[in-house]
């Protein structure tokens, strides 16, 4: 298999690439860069756990070949979510909702609730539900999940503390 080279930003930080072009993003980051947080489920696309943050998109990284992404992208990951304000705001969101059972799902659920929050601010139930549709939660019955978007949101206009 033919090896790619490629800088990229992950996380703000410039990280020079050299894999086979068919490694997956998901491998690259656990096992490569030590990002940890992406989580592997079903491995197939279908649940979210590995969901990172491409270029402003939210993307599972289990279905990512490396060689798919070129020089320049920018990465974000949940341990660079973690870092930012709005981060820091879902994740005591979803601590104070109640919104993590076994926490499997939770990263990528951030990952996908920060990626929604930076299209819409203000996103109701219904938002929050299509935005996260992607990401499966066999735990929580999704309630309190949605809540704790709310909040984290609510607190990121000012509206809560
Ligand atoms: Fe990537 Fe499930 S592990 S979508
Ligand atoms: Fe267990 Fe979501 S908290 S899968």
């Amino acid at each position: 298999m033919s090896i790619v080279k490629r800088t990229w930003t992950v996380n703000g930080t410039s990280v020079a690439i050299r894999a086979p072009a068919g490694r997956r993003l998901l491998d690259l980051l656990r096992e490569d860069l030590g990002l940890i947080g992406s989580k592997e489920s079903c491995g197939e696309g279908e649940c979210g756990a590995c969901t990172v943050i491409i270029d402003d998109e939210p993307v599972v990284s289990c279905l990512v070949p490396v060689g798919q992404l070129p020089d320049g992208t920018d990465i974000l990951t949940i341990e660079g979510i973690e870092k930012k304000r709005a981060g820091r705001l879902l994740r005591q969101a979803y601590v104070e909702c109640g919104a993590v059972q076994c926490g499997f799902c939770i990263p990528g659920m951030v990952v996908g609730s920060y990626a929604l929050l930076r299209k819409n601010p203000r996103p109701s139930a219904q938002a929050i539900r299509a935005g996260l549709a992607g990401n499966l939660c066999r735990c929580t019955g999704y309630a309190k999940i949605i809540a704790a978007v709310k909040l984290a949101a609510a607190r990121l206009a000012g509206r809560r503390k």
